[in-house]
């Protein structure tokens, strides 16, 4: 079976005794170790493992080796699954969701669908706030998938109307409820310090690894795995944010704490930016060594590079990501090998980022390559 020649798949719940609902594991996911055989148990056994992929065009051009996790094969479909299942095996254990339970998020989607397809496995009511700026592809999925959503208006986080004091007030209102907070709740750093750091590492083992760089929403993709990589290297990997327009971060990461303003103003990404330190950032920020700011207009031209010289398929915020992997193997110099995250695929986006119309209303269709422009299928 390809998958698990390639690595696939890590026992998530396989290891854990069912107890109640459908199946609830009762065991820490352990990255590798129980990867042996090549069943896995249920969705939840889906989750991590996914492959290591040098992306060759970029890695050639650079003399350096540009490594993509391929997180767009999770069984969710993105990074955002092992903080799905983190979150919401931590409720469990707490004791704070119990049989037929609800798990209620606030979410730009990628979350609120690894957390509907476990609600599904296991037997919960998902609720769903999001953003209404979110592409229709997601919000789609998530009530294809059962899910209860609201969409609600983008405001800012000190707004009480923000889509995750949405969330959390609703699930004050319900019986057996949960508001899994992932921006502040550090099981979704956990996922990422337990699975991704440990996976990378080990992918990487025998021709070692210089650097790693990825976006933040929630930070716990960039804060868990640079805390394990950090660990695991003695300091030795580099560890940088990258960081879309309109996000604090980029400049919070260079000042070294000092300032916090917005660098540009917003992005086509989704998932990334952000305009505080959450707690899942907060104890590994001191750990990064550098911060990259990108723009719209690179991401965009490396979603049409990707497709048109790899095959890739892949959203913008894992644009976002290599893009900047390749500037800092650029700067890091020949013969560095920088790891990053590809968050998701395209499809969950294509009728904005493939559409003719959509690129132009947001002056971006001029960014892609003229050669490149025909992959822009969609009017
Ligand atoms: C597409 C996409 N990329 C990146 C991220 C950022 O991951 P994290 O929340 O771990 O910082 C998200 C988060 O929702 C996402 O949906």
């Amino acid at each position: 079976m390809l998958r698990s020649v390639c690595g696939k798949r890590l026992a998530a719940c396989s290891v854990g005794s069912a107890v109640s609902v459908r199946r609830i594991a009762t065991s820490g996911l352990r990255a590798y170790q129980n990867n042996q055989g090549n069943v896995v148990d249920g969705f939840c056994g889906a989750v991590g493992n996914t492959p290591l992929i040098r992306i060759n065009t970029l890695s050639d051009e650079t003399g350096c080796d540009i490594l993509g996790k391929a997180e767009f094969m999770e069984p969710g479909g993105s990074v955002k699954d092992r903080a799905a299942l983190f979150v919401v095996r931590d409720a469990e254990q707490k004791g704070l969701l119990k049989a037929g339970g609800t798990v209620v998020e606030g979410t730009a989607g990628n979350t609120g669908i690894g957390l509907a397809h476990i609600c599904r496995s296991r037997g919960y009511r998902c609720v769903i706030y999001m953003p209404n700026t979110q592409s229709e592809e997601k919000i789609n999925l998530l009530r294809m998938l059962g899910a209860e959503v609201y969409p609600v208006p983008a405001v800012p986080f000190d707004n009480p109307e923000n889509y995750n004091h949405q969330a959390r007030r609703h699930a004050e209102r319900l019986d057996n409820a949960v508001w899994t907070n992932q921006f502040d709740n550090v099981a979704n750093r956990e996922a990422h310090y337990q699975t991704t750091g440990p996976e990378i590492w080990e992918q990487t083992k025998e021709k070692g690894l210089d650097g790693f760089i990825c976006g933040t929403g929630t930070g716990g993709t960039l804060a868990g795995t640079t805390a394990y990589l950090k660990e695991a290297s003695q300091n030795k990997v580099q560890c940088w944010l990258a960081d879309p327009p309109g996000s604090v971060l980029y400049s919070y990461v260079t000042s070294k704490g000092k300032e916090m303003k917005r660098t540009g103003n917003g992005s086509i990404t989704e998932g990334i930016g952000q305009g505080r330190v959450t707690d899942n950032l907060k104890p590994d920020v001191e750990k990064l060594d550098g911060a990259l700011h990108i723009e719209d207009e690179a991401s965009i031209a490396m979603i049409y590079r990707l497709l048109d010289e790899e095959g890739l398929y892949i959203g913008a915020s894992s644009a976002l990501n290599v893009v900047a992997a390749y500037r800092m193997a650029q700067k890091l110099g020949k013969g560095k090998r920088i790891a990053t995250i590809i968050c998701d695929g395209a499809a969950r986006y294509q009728t904005r980022i493939f559409s003719k119309k959509w690129l132009e209303s947001k002056n971006l269709y001029q960014a892609i390559p003229e050669n490149l422009r025909h992959y822009a299928a969609l009017p």
